[in-house]
């Protein structure tokens, strides 16, 4: 039998992070698809040696801590998850997050590099300024609009050409602190929500996205992918979507414009920034659609009591 592949994931404890452990232990996480197995094939227990890296466990901001620790894992593949991810947070806090999107992803390809790992590193929609007026595909220009978004791109930039860069959008897992788990839980108290709809974009399900990045760590392409369930939608449309699900016919959401968001967010967000995962479809298989992404989010949510 052929040896394990070794895979250090960083950011372990997010929620993309979990859903991950998850599928490479070959469990299916809560709001997984059985049946989404992009490259055609289940993944056995034992395929994969993880050894899966908290924040407590790895700062990737601390350049030498990340050397010592890819020295001693020898990992062959390194899925690089710990981000600073507070959006509006970073446009006060712009140093913490370019030392950890930015020069942190710099010393994990530097580090997979000197030790023969391939680096799949997470990137954003939110590198894209909206304007395009369509789907982004990979090799649209950029031209982020906040500091997040300008941290993940300085990230991207810093990643060697042999490393796969993934751009998602929208992530919500059952496990996650996310929108979905808000607008639910109005949704099951009866209260009501408003939510933008001018702004368009693409839902990615933690589960699926996870199934993808088992699939790269499998295949290493290396190169630009986009990843996120088939479909656009705007905020707006997944709040009432949820609503729907659970039972609430009854104007639970309400649209609104960007402009009447009170008080405005600190973070400018694209007005449109839905990402075409055709290049993705075209060498393994579309995602499935977001609604049924999420409709699997809410049951297994319910299932577990609400209590994440
Ligand atoms: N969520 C989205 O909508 C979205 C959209 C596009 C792209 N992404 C990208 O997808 C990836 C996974 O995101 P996610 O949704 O799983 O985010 P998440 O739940 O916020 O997880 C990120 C993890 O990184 C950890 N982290 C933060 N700073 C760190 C550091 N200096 N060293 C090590 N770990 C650190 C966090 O720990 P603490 O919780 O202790 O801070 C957290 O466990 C990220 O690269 C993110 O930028 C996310």
């Amino acid at each position: 039998m052929s040896r394990a592949t070794r895979v250090m994931v960083t950011g372990a404890a997010g929620q993309v992070g979990v859903d991950l452990l998850d599928v490479l232990e070959g469990v299916i996480p809560p709001g997984g698809d059985r049946s989404f197995q992009p490259d055609q094939r289940s993944i056995p227990s034992g395929e994969f040696d993880v050894l899966a890296l908290t924040r407590h466990e790895l700062d990737v901001a601390d350049r030498d801590a990340v050397h010592r620790a890819v020295r001693a894992a020898r990992p062959d593949v390194i899925v690089h998850l710990a981000a600073y991810t507070a959006v509006d947070r970073a446009q006060t806090e712009e140093s913490e997050c370019f030392a950890v999107n930015g020069a942190g992803t710099e010393s994990m390809s530097l580090a997979a590099h000197e030790n023969g790992a391939h680096l799949i590193a997470i990137s954003t929609d939110y590198v894209f300024d909206g304007n395009k007026g369509g789907a982004y595909v990979e090799d649209d220009a950029t031209n982020p609009l906040n500091v997040y978004g300008a941290s993940k791109r300085a990230g991207e930039l810093l990643c060697s050409s042999d490393d796969t860069v993934v751009r998602t959008s929208w992530v919500m897992g059952v496990r996650g602190k996310n929108v979905a788990h808000v607008i639910a839980d109005r949704a099951s108290s009866g209260q009501s929500v408003r939510f933008v709809s001018d702004q368009t974009g693409t839902v990615t399900v933690a589960s699926d996205l996870a199934r993808v990045l088992a699939t790269l760590v499998r295949e290493r392409p290396g190169g630009l992918w986009h990843v996120a369930n088939s479909g656009t939608t705007t905020w707006f449309d997944v709040a009432a979507y949820i609503g729907e699900i659970l039972g609430r016919h009854d104007g639970f959401a309400t649209a609104i414009a960007t402009t009447d968001l009170d008080p405005a967010p600190l973070a400018t967000r694209p007005i449109r920034s839905d990402l075409s995962i055709d290049k993705f479809a075209s060498a393994w298989s579309a995602l499935p659609d977001w609604r049924d992404g999420l409709t699997r989010l809410i049951r297994d949510r319910r299932s577990r009591g609400a209590n994440r």
